[in-house]
């Protein structure tokens, strides 16, 4: 399948090339059974979003200088959290499939999916720690407790059935938009951005990432190509954008059926169609695309006090990637 960011990763391409290098050399064992496992994890790996950001934020606050070894630190430690955290996640979500491929414990079973998850993580550390790049690291590091913490909120409220606008958006932020933040903020760092550079960089980041946990709570409710089970928000009973918006506006005696629909949901599967008929008729899509594209319109105009580019057309066309992909 052709990867929708290859047109925006030729705007740094050489780098790309050298990252992947890197990558490869980095994330190695002597172990063949180990070497399989990540073999097989970074052949499978999803569209490289994260490290694309790194490489993209460096490249606009360089102008022109090469690539150090500072930004392939950033965009490799990215990536590896990102994956660690995705093979753990498919653990705990009991997931068995993951971009289109069986997942890491489908094949080889959840204890050892976790300890890969580990030692893709203990990987991340000893090299970005090795390089010496420690604010970096540092910052990068910030974001794996917000990942954690985000998920056992969502987790948390998925039991109780209460979630506010604010919760709701706390919870994306740090299990998806604090960690595409760090790859922009990392970006500029490893380029050595000035402070204001760096708050812009991380303003876009941060309203990009929200636009893309939004965006990945739409696609749950669409059929389609998403490469995961349709639905499946709902039927770990986890109220995402679309419901929430509804439950907003409709009347109190519709929200309580809503709500008691999401409360059966695991002993009756069937409900989560039910649930995500009425949000459709409720425009719960629509309500929560309009909030979706508020971050994108902001992501965009934290580009503003950088003259045109190609990498500052290359950003904002990764924010139209983000408010219409499909997977
Ligand atoms: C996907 O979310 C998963 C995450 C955004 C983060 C998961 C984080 C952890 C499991 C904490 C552990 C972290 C590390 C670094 C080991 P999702 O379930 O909403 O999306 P999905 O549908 O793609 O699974
Ligand atoms: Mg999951």
């Amino acid at each position: 399948m052709k990867n929708p960011l290859k047109n925006i990763r030729a705007t740094v391409e050489g780098d790309w090339a050298q990252y992947e290098r890197f990558l490869r050399k980095e994330l190695r064992s002597d172990s063949p059974y180990v070497h399989s496992i990540l073999n097989y994890v970074f052949a499978n790996r999803g569209k490289g979003l994260r490290p694309l950001l790194v490489l993209l934020c460096s490249a606009l606050n360089r102008e022109e200088r090469p690539a150090d070894q500072a930004t392939f630190i950033a965009a490799m430690m990215v990536e590896m959290i990102h994956t660690a955290s995705l093979v753990h996640d498919d653990v705990v979500d009991e997931a068995y499939m993951r971009h289109n491929h069986p997942s890491v414990n489908a094949l080889w079973r959840s204890r050892n999916a976790v300890l890969t998850g580990d030692f893709i993580l203990a990987r991340c550390f000893s090299v970005g720690l090795g390089s010496g790049q420690v604010s970096i690291v540092t910052h990068i590091t910030r974001c794996i407790d917000l990942l954690s913490e985000g998920e056992l909120q969502q987790n948390c409220h998925s039991q109780t059935l209460s979630l506010s606008r604010q919760e709701y958006m706390e919870i994306i932020y740090k299990k998806t938009a604090s960690l595409l933040s760090a790859c922009c903020t990392c970006g500029a760092m490893a380029a050595g951005a000035d402070h204001d550079r760096q708050r812009a960089m991380k303003f876009y980041g941060d309203q990009l990432g929200l636009a893309f946990q939004i965006r990945d709570d739409i696609l749950d409710y669409l059929p389609g190509p998403t490469g995961k089970p349709h639905l499946n928000d709902l039927r770990e009973r986890k109220i995402t954008l679309p419901l929430l918006t509804v439950l907003e506006t409709i009347p109190a005696a519709r929200r309580h059926k809503l709500l008691r629909l999401l409360s059966d949901v695991r002993s009756t599967p069937s409900n989560a169609a039910l649930i995500r008929d009425e949000v459709i008729a409720a425009r719960g899509i629509e309500m929560a695309e309009a909030i979706m594209d508020e971050h994108l319109q902001q992501a965009c105009r934290a580009l503003d006090p950088y003259p045109a580019s190609p990498f500052i057309e290359a950003l904002v066309e990764l924010t139209r990637f983000v408010g219409a992909r499909k997977d």
